[in-house]
């Protein structure tokens, strides 16, 4: 008995050392961590448990029946984040190259069923050099099984990727249909084709990071949505997003316990400059709203001109949505649509209540804008808003100008509960261009042209320039002191906690992509 139970330890310590200590050394050299310590970082004290750890490589063409390690390459299993159940799967760049092969994706694609039939979320936590080169098509064959079960989890649990090393090829399309999408500074990159591929081809010269490293990916593409400086921050980072979430589109987020206090926030009421041009940071708005310190943003870095994340506000998670004033005024644009569009989504699909703050001047205008799709790309912010059943609340601080007063979560598309602060200024378009338009003939037939479109101009702001005539139609429910916005919304989130909501039977929409 003893001598089988040492046989077991052997394999053990045999699966723990992956590609072996020289390998682990260059991955350190590297600044990276190997996959069995992301998960220790990940996991709870002591909850982790794997699956798979003795699998092996079926292949034996080029010589690999000569190389086999036991777990071929990637870490699977569960544990808890947070004490929560939580699946994850963690490529060992080690054993080679963290590359997937048949029974890396089998084990891989056995976490993902796992977590569907248990209703829990699943970390990827990738450092691969793509398909195992050696096994041709069975390796295709596997990315592809693990892509159909990113799509038929999609919407059903949370799936979060973490890249911690290369993600290229066809590979980087299981992350992308994933939730959320990490990367590590310097020390991950993801691609469709790399930079010797691109020379060839467009005769460009680019380094990895900046083809696809996490700045580019965080600023230009959006196609991550946090830039972290290491490892360590990304796993915390991963933490801290699940917090936000439920295990499954069955459940509720947790709240976490929240006593009543005074909920009057005084700062709020200086906050909108006197000049209706002049920015501030919505930010510093959804600070004194929400809960202490529980601000998440999420694509920071992207279209900076709306601004998404997770909050608490009562101890309960929220979605949030604001127009950035101090960005591009605020303007709606395709990239600031498609971000806002699917974080609606996302909260949508996992009963996370919406809470959008607004001070939008309009779409913004141009060929570059119109010829690259703003008719298409605007509507999908629309579609997510006009389809999402989860409780939604919109905060108008200044501006809510056109179709973006439309966009914007408005009454007409399903909001449930629409605040107007004093300073809200609810128009078909800003004061200077409706009367240039409206007073065209007055204005040219005048001897002092412009002292005639000043006054047009202010007529025409103090007729519309404010939130009453929204408010009489009841397009807008209450006008309220900037300082009580926050118990408001307590209030009303509270009042909104078992709302139903069903869209009508259909297959599933078809959302303008
Ligand atoms: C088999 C691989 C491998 C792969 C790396 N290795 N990638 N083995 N299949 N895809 C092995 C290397 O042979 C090496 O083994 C070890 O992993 C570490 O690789 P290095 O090259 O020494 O590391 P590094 O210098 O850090 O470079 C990492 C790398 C490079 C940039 C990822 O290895 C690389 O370019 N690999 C090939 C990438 C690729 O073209 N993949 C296929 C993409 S197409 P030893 O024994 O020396 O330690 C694809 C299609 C997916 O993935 C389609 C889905 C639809």
């Amino acid at each position: 008995m003893n001598e089988k139970l040492k046989q077991l330890e052997q394999k053990i310590a045999e699966a723990q050392l992956g590609g072996g200590q020289k390998r682990i050394d260059a991955q350190h050299k590297k600044g990276k961590l190997t996959a069995r310590e992301r998960i220790h970082f990940l996991m709870d004290e002591g909850t982790f448990e794997e699956i798979g750890m003795l699998v092996q490589h079926r292949s034996s063409d080029f010589g690999l029946d000569k190389e086999r390690y036991l777990g071929d390459g990637v870490v699977t299993g569960y544990g808890h984040v947070n004490g929560r159940l939580t699946y994850v799967f963690s490529q060992d760049f080690t054993v080679f190259g963290g590359s997937l092969s048949e029974t890396h994706a089998e084990k891989i694609c056995k976490i993902m069923d796992l977590a569907m039939q248990n209703g829990a979320p699943v970390i990827g936590l990738n450092d691969s050099g793509g398909a195992r080169i050696q096994e041709g098509v069975v390796s295709l064959g596997g990315y592809a099984d693990i892509f159909y079960r990113n799509v038929r989890s999609s919407g059903v649990i949370p799936q979060l990727s973490a890249i911690m090393g290369p993600c290229a090829g066809g590979a980087v399309y299981s992350p992308a249909m994933t939730d959320f999408i990490l990367m590590v500074e310097n020390t991950s990159y993801m691609f469709v084709t790399g930079p010797n591929v691109v020379k060839t081809v467009t005769h460009e010269e680019v380094t990895s990071e900046e083809l696809g490293g996490a700045i580019t990916h965080a600023t230009k593409s959006g196609v991550t949505h946090f830039a972290c400086a290491n490892e360590v921050e990304t796993i915390n980072y991963l933490k801290q997003l699940l917090s936000y979430m439920p295990q499954n589109c069955e459940e509720d987020a947790p709240a976490q316990s929240y006593t009543s206090d005074n909920e009057t926030r005084t700062e709020l009421n200086d906050i909108i400059p006197a000049n209706a041009n002049q920015p501030y940071d919505i930010r510093e708005i959804i600070e004194k709203v929400i809960d202490t310190d529980t601000f998440l943003e999420v694509h920071k870095l992207f279209a900076e001109n709306i601004v998404v994340g997770f909050a608490r506000l009562a101890g309960r998670s929220i979605g949030i949505v604001a127009n950035q004033p101090a960005v591009l005024a605020g303007v709606l644009d395709i990239n600031s649509s498609t971000k806002a569009a699917r974080f609606v989504r996302f909260c949508d699909s996992f009963n996370i209540p919406l809470l959008v703050f607004e001070d939008v001047p309009g779409f913004l205008p141009g060929t570059d804008q119109e010829w690259n799709a703003i008719i298409t790309n605007g509507a999908k912010l629309l579609y997510a808003f006009s389809e999402a059943t989860v409780p939604r609340i919109t905060v108008i601080t200044r501006k809510a100008y056109g179709g973006a007063y439309d966009v914007m979560n408005s009454k007409h598309i399903g909001a449930d509960m629409n605040y107007a602060w004093p300073s809200a200024e609810i128009a078909v378009m800003g004061a200077k261009g409706a009367a240039e338009i409206i007073f065209k003939n007055e204005i040219s037939t005048a001897k002092d042209k412009e002292g005639k479109w000043k006054e047009k101009e202010t007529e025409y702001q103090s007729m519309f320039a404010n939130p009453y005539r929204a408010a009489e139609r009841g397009f807008i429910d209450e006008v309220i002191k900037p300082e009580d916005t926050r118990s408001k919304l307590i209030r009303a989130f509270k009042m909104l906690e078992n709302k139903v909501d069903q869209l009508p039977k259909k297959k599933h929409g078809n959302i303008p992509l």
